[in-house]
């Protein structure tokens, strides 16, 4: 019979490196705090993020005054999406990246050491939740691409 392993739950989120990071050259730097952070890659694409994509990735900012902004700066160049994997990742990726304004994070966060320009130019997105995570990945990646 097969024996169970007893395994810690592992969660996978969503990742943007985005145009502003393409761009700038810092997609290396940012892997590396990834990597570093002890996060698996489980798919990885440089990829030209189509508007219907980036309007359902936002779409819960629909309403907002910054929304057309935030959508055609995803479309701006090309992102490097990613899928991470480890215990906590959603709320790991999301410390390591620091508060949404580059201006407010802190130091030793991925927007507060890199971040130079205003929002949306924040570098990098990833899911704030589970269930966001679930939702994000299946827009950019099929689950073939996933390894
Ligand atoms: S909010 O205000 O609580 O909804 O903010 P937050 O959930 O952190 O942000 C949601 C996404 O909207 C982007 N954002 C903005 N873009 C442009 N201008 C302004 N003022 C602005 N405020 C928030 C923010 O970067 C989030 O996108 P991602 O891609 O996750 O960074």
């Amino acid at each position: 019979r097969k024996k169970q392993r007893k395994r810690k739950m592992t969660e996978r989120t969503f990742c943007m490196i985005k145009p502003d990071s393409v761009k700038r050259g810092l997609v290396g730097e940012i892997i590396k705090r990834i990597e570093g952070a002890g996060f698996t890659i489980r798919a990885a694409k440089l990829f030209n993020v189509s508007q219907e994509q980036a309007e359902t990735l936002y779409q819960e900012h629909s309403e907002r005054d910054f929304y057309q902004g935030l959508v055609d700066f995803a479309m701006e160049g090309p992102a490097l999406l990613l899928v991470l994997e480890s215990e906590g990742a959603v709320q790991k990726v999301r410390d390591l990246i620091g508060a949404t304004n580059p201006e407010n994070a802190e130091s030793g966060t991925i927007r507060g050491d890199l971040g130079e320009e205003e929002l949306p130019r924040n570098l990098v997105h990833a899911s704030d939740s589970i269930k966001s995570a679930e939702r994000e990945i299946p827009i950019f990646f099929s689950e073939s691409e996933l390894v």
